[in-house]
């Protein structure tokens, strides 16, 4: 029987336990630290999370046949390698790889290089030349700091005036601290987003179902930037001609890049396009799986999640028999009033029974047999149904079930 340690405390991390803990071959998931979804959760147990090294040390201790870490933080600071170096088993990219997130600059780069269809840029280490180009180019354009800064590094300008504000903030001000030594500016592509998931094994790449997240606070994407208020799979925009562009233009010149480049892991790629009349554009990798992302795909598979993910890592997840469900995944985030800003912690949560939604705990605690509040975006009710209608309603009724002090939530999720 085999054990899996799953690194990080969000909602994504609560997916990945429970659909690991369903396999028949896996006896136990320790998960850190977790969080209080996982903490009631079968097979699942939470340990602490000390460091990289430690997490390695616990590892080889513990006999742990795959680890899977959630968050992009972890693999740019070289997890992955440092697990390999120790003979551990680990799913994701090496440090090299995960870069093509971490760092926006060299991932334009590498697009460009290996002519994966993306918008125009140009990248600036100095804000003076930044600011020479900005006031030359056509509007609106976006700003991005090179680094990870949370979701929060990308300023989309209409004008100039936004523009020069936005150099200065990140390059000047250090908004981002040092994920804003460096900028890309790109042209503004206007269109509809999706999101594509992709199973890389360092030599077959499988696209899971589309998705379509809603990443603003407010209803009608207003309001600030948030990690994700909800998702929905399939993505009803992404019809079999946008997925041949998408695997043309973007999947395949992506993955004749890795191999050029000898970029050998087995690993998440995360598409983030954007659709518009001139084709399918990458906006941006991401190397991890997404959060609400996860917990509204993931439960659409058909199959064992610790055979995939082990087949992945043996080079060998062409021969898994992929199988999807035909029906539809509604995913609505509870937060906390006041998030993405601030907000109050430590609310009861109720409500749990009778529910036919799954429920992924992304930001609560487990205290003295009670979960509460802990985090700005708490928790994620995950719908299933034959049509999109279906699954929102049944995730809209469950949501309307669960209580906990100041719950917001959006309502359009799907709509
Ligand atoms: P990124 O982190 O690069 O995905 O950017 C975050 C969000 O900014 C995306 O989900 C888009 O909504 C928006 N965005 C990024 N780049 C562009 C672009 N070139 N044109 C229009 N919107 C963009
Ligand atoms: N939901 C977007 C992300 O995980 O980056």
């Amino acid at each position: 029987m085999k054990k899996i340690l799953i690194i990080g405390s969000g909602g994504r991390e609560h997916v990945l336990a429970s659909s690991l803990a369903a396999s028949d071959k896996v006896e136990t998931v320790y998960c850190a630290p977790g969080n209080g979804g996982t903490a009631l959760e079968e097979k699942c147990h939470n340990i602490p999370f000390t460091s990289l090294e430690g997490m390695a040390d616990f590892a080889a201790e513990k006999g742990i046949d795959l680890t899977i870490p959630g968050a992009e933080v972890y693999l740019c600071d070289g997890v992955v390698d440092l697990f390999r170096s120790r003979g551990l088993t680990i799913f994701g990219p090496h440090r090299a790889a995960a870069m093509l997130e971490g760092s926006k600059a060299l991932a334009k780069d590498f697009m460009k290089k290996h002519n994966v269809k993306t918008a125009a840029y140009e990248r600036f280490s100095r804000a003076d030349e930044a600011l020479d180009y900005v006031r030359k180019a056509p509007c609106p354009l976006v700003v991005k700091a090179d680094g990870l800064a949370a979701g929060k590094g990308v300023i989309i300008c209409q004008n100039r005036e936004e523009a020069e504000t936005a150099i200065e903030q990140i390059m000047v001000d250090s908004a981002f601290g040092e994920a804003g030594s460096e900028v890309v500016i790109e042209e503004f592509l206007e269109g509809k987003e999706a999101s594509i998931l992709a199973l890389y094994d360092g030599n077959t790449i499988i696209p899971f179902i589309s998705a379509k997240d809603h990443k603003k606070i407010g209803e009608g994407e207003t309001g600030l930037n948030t990690g994700g208020m909800g998702v929905i799979a399939p993505n009803p925009l992404v019809n079999e001609d946008v997925m041949n562009q998408f695997v043309r233009d973007i999947m395949d010149p992506t993955v004749k890049g890795l191999k050029s480049e000898g970029m050998d892991f087995a690993g998440i790629i995360f598409f983030g396009l954007m659709m518009n009349e001139k084709g399918v554009f990458l906006l941006e990798y991401n190397m991890r799986f997404g959060d609400p992302e996860a917990q509204t795909v993931l439960p659409l598979f058909e199959g064992d999640w610790y055979d995939f993910l082990t087949a992945a890592v043996e080079g060998q997840a062409g021969t898994y028999p992929v199988k999807w469900k035909k029906g539809h995944s509604c995913c609505v985030v509870m937060a906390s009033g006041g998030y993405p800003e601030t907000y109050g912690k430590g609310f009861e949560i109720s409500g749990f029974e009778g529910l036919d939604s799954r429920i992924y705990i992304a930001g609560a605690e487990l205290r003295e047999g009670t979960l509460k509040t802990s985090g700005g975006r708490v928790l994620n009710v995950v719908a299933y149904g034959d049509s999109l209608e279906e699954a929102r309603r049944k995730a809209y009724e469950d949501v309307e079930r669960i209580h906990f002090g100041k719950a917001v939530f959006r309502k359009d999720i799907g709509a």
